[in-house]
């Protein structure tokens, strides 16, 4: 895998004391799990925020204090009261996960949340990103997050390419993001400066409409000063999807052609369509199947996308000039001949009713 290395451009080396100084004076400060540093507090709005909005979030956590006011009576709660209080909040492993957390503070380390983000991402439901958010919020540490709003805003700030969601991106941006972090001085810092990322990613940078007249990065933003908020961060890439190919006989007497009925389920399932093989050899042994051995003419391939994968379709022509009566396969019901002019009787696919529609165009 090769690696991927985000540099900061000389303009933006004092962009955490921007962000700190603009947290100050326009970030957020009253919401409930703030000014103060009990990590039980911290802990708790950081998983009940994981994948729900402050709004949704405030009167559960709320609820939750009231009930469980300490680490101690959440773990010692049954787990059925738990998830009853947190029914309607969605996502329930993480109310899983919670119970368990609690208990393993309890019993693993004393009833006090541990100190450090590599043992706080040990336990059940913090990850990497939430372990730095309770460290540096609970305990002053310099560490950085890193969920998908501080993506976004790195990914616009500094002109990320590469969908955030890929490894070799994603590593980058632990990278970058950890660079960007002021200097251990003042525990204060650290966590306005955490704050911060969270803000300008809720308040200003936001996915849809970013507000960049009130950004503190404006004149060094990349996406700003190219106008590619749109763009930036890059869209997961579409999955590539697999192509299949598929060889179809038309055989063709005259003005018409012979359809063949497919099978009732899988694609096309009753409707119907030309007989198809997985290859010239295999398509010559069925037109000679039917009795018709003459030379088969290519048409240019023709693709149909599906859902899931590609058809591409080489079709080959065998003209039977007249002479179908001669043919084994008249009279059998999973076979017709039709008239080019009269295929809206029948139910056919539309590209292979694409391909006879040229046909009888080029006939005519
Ligand atoms: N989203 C995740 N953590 C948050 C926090 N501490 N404040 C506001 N929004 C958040």
């Amino acid at each position: 895998m090769s690696t991927l290395s985000l540099s900061v451009p000389s303009s933006l080396t004092d962009f955490s004391a921007r962000l700190i100084a603009w947290q100050r004076t326009h970030g957020r400060h009253d919401l409930p799990w703030q000014n103060t540093r009990d990590a039980y507090r911290i802990w708790l709005s950081e998983i009940m925020l994981q994948q729900t909005q402050v709004s949704t979030v405030i009167p559960y956590y709320e609820r939750f204090l009231g009930r469980f006011p300490d680490v101690a009576a959440l773990a010692a709660a049954p787990l059925d009261d738990v998830m009853a209080l947190w029914a309607g909040l969605g996502y329930y492993s993480r109310a899983r996960n919670l119970h368990r957390c609690a208990q393993t503070v309890v019993e693993q380390h004393g009833g006090a949340f541990p100190v450090s983000v590599e043992a706080l991402a040990e336990l059940p439901g913090i990850g990497r990103s939430t372990a730095a958010a309770i460290a540096s919020f609970a305990f002053g540490a310099r560490a950085t997050i890193l969920d998908g709003n501080v993506k976004r805003v790195l990914a616009r700030v500094f002109g990320v390419e590469g969908f955030p969601g890929e490894k070799r991106v994603e590593n980058a941006m632990w990278t970058l993001a950890e660079s960007l972090l002021p200097s251990a001085a003042n525990d204060d810092d650290v966590s306005a400066y955490t704050q911060g990322l969270m803000d300008l990613g809720a308040t200003l940078c936001m996915r849809g409409k970013p507000d960049c007249a009130r950004c503190p990065f404006a004149a060094d933003c990349v996406a700003n000063v190219t106008g590619r908020q749109r763009e930036l961060p890059v869209a997961r890439p579409k999955k590539a999807i697999p192509t299949r190919r598929t060889w179809m006989l038309v055989l063709r007497d005259g003005n018409a052609v012979m359809l063949e009925k497919r099978p009732p389920s899988g694609i096309w399932g009753g409707l119907w369509s030309l007989p198809e093989a997985s290859g010239e050899a295999a398509l010559a042994e069925r037109a000679e199947g039917y009795g018709a051995s003459g030379s088969m003419m290519p048409l240019a391939t023709l693709t149909h996308t599906f859902t899931h994968f590609r058809l591409d379709i080489e079709p080959r022509v065998v003209d039977l000039g007249n002479l179908r009566a001669t043919l084994a396969s008249v009279g059998d019901d999973q076979t017709v001949w039709v008239a080019l002019h009269e295929l809206d009787a029948y139910g056919v696919p539309a590209p292979v009713r694409k391909l006879l529609d040229a046909m009888q165009g080029s006939l005519l």
